[in-house]
């Protein structure tokens, strides 16, 4: 997959109603194209097409023909949105290659659903160019966490053996193969949060490797990653996807999640270090962190290392608020977050995501 992916919309120059463009922006970085200027450079670097143009004008029709029946476009999804929701322009959206169509306008959680799977599937499909072990624990831990958030926003249980297993083979293919591929892989994945939560146990898991922890640690490292923001499954999505910065009192709501993440892991009888790992990965070593406001020593290298895969995590991800940002710069800016993470281990925690070059670069800052 290309890393400088985006969402393709095409359009027709003509009036429609454009305001899913902005819920597009929310999760992904668009182009914007008119039919006609449509290349296949654009189609290729696609991780969707939307197709918002006149089906009852036949100027449209070949053009949109041609480009759709390129070769580039062959695994790349296409979302058409019908103004009429009729037989005719359902036909005609299938002929033209449409692999979902939607009537538009709709209620934007329909939008972002139909948006989030047909992306989805075309990052899963990206995932058996990967080595056949990390295939498996990508597919199997990715359902996992989806599960485990949807029974825990639930208030269902939330089983620490249903983890574990797909954290045994995420630490099985790491130790196999290595981090890099994996992360990439999961890079583009629509929801935030999942794509988050595996992002974190990838890093804690190659982190505790380096360090060279005992096995028992490092599946609560792998199982405390996944699990870390498992409270956010009590957050209301307004909050977690707002596309601009939380106010003071949502700010206060999804500081909760902590909280949430205790509560829901002790209920169920988790492990106390991956209780610790969840509750305290917001906790800052100068006390001013959450929940508990804990200091120094008190905060448990466990929470520590969380934090900075969390904060590194976090920085080098997309959100609709702020571009990601280099390895390098996540690091460097991290190694000068002196009172909140501990820099002995950010320093440690470098191996784990620059090369060698990078590193160089990173002190250079
Ligand atoms: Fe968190
Ligand atoms: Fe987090």
């Amino acid at each position: 997959m290309h890393s400088n992916q985006h969402v393709t919309i095409v359009h027709d120059g003509n009036k429609h109603n454009k305001s899913f463009i902005e819920l597009v922006k929310r999760y992904h970085d668009i182009k914007l194209v008119e039919i006609k200027s449509l290349s296949a450079e654009d189609i290729k670097r696609s991780l969707l097409i939307i197709v918002q143009v006149d089906l009852k004008d036949p100027e449209n029709l070949r053009p949109l023909k041609e480009k759709m029946s390129m070769p580039e476009r062959e695994n790349i999804p296409v979302l058409f949105l019908l103004d009429e929701f009729n037989r005719r322009q359902i036909v005609q959206s299938n002929i033209l290659g449409a692999t979902d169509y939607i009537s538009y306008p709709c209620p934007d959680s329909n939008f972002i659903e139909i948006m989030g799977d047909l992306i989805n599937r075309v990052v899963e499909q990206a995932w058996s160019k990967l080595s056949p072990i990390q295939e498996n624990a990508l597919k199997v831990s990715m359902k996992v966490v989806e599960n485990t958030f949807s029974n825990a926003a639930e208030g269902m249980d939330v089983a620490q053996e249903d983890v574990k297993d797909s954290c045994d083979m995420i630490i099985e293919a790491t130790s196999k193969d290595g981090l890099t591929d994996w992360m990439n892989a999961i890079r583009q994945h629509h929801n935030y949060t999942y794509r988050h939560s595996m992002m974190v146990c990838g890093y804690l898991t190659s982190f505790g490797m380096l360090l060279g922890v005992k096995k028992a640690d490092l599946q609560m490292l792998a199982l405390g990653g996944m699990v870390h923001d498992i409270g956010k499954s009590k957050i209301s999505l307004n909050i977690l996807d707002k596309p601009s910065k939380l106010d003071p009192h949502e700010w206060k709501i999804m500081m909760g999640h902590a909280e949430h993440s205790r509560i829901i892991l002790e209920t169920n009888n988790w492990h106390e270090d991956i209780i610790d790992i969840a509750t305290h990965h917001h906790e800052r070593l100068d006390g001013e962190g959450y929940p508990h406001r804990q200091k120094g020593r008190d905060v448990s290298d466990l929470a520590r290392m969380t934090a900075i895969a969390d904060v590194f995590s976090g920085l080098v991800d997309k959100r609709s608020y702020k571009p990601s940002m280099s390895a390098e710069k996540a690091i460097s800016i991290m190694m000068e977050a002196e009172g909140h993470l501990d820099i002995p281990l950010v320093k440690a925690f470098q191996a784990v995501v620059l090369s060698d070059e990078e590193k160089t670069f990173a002190y250079q800052q």
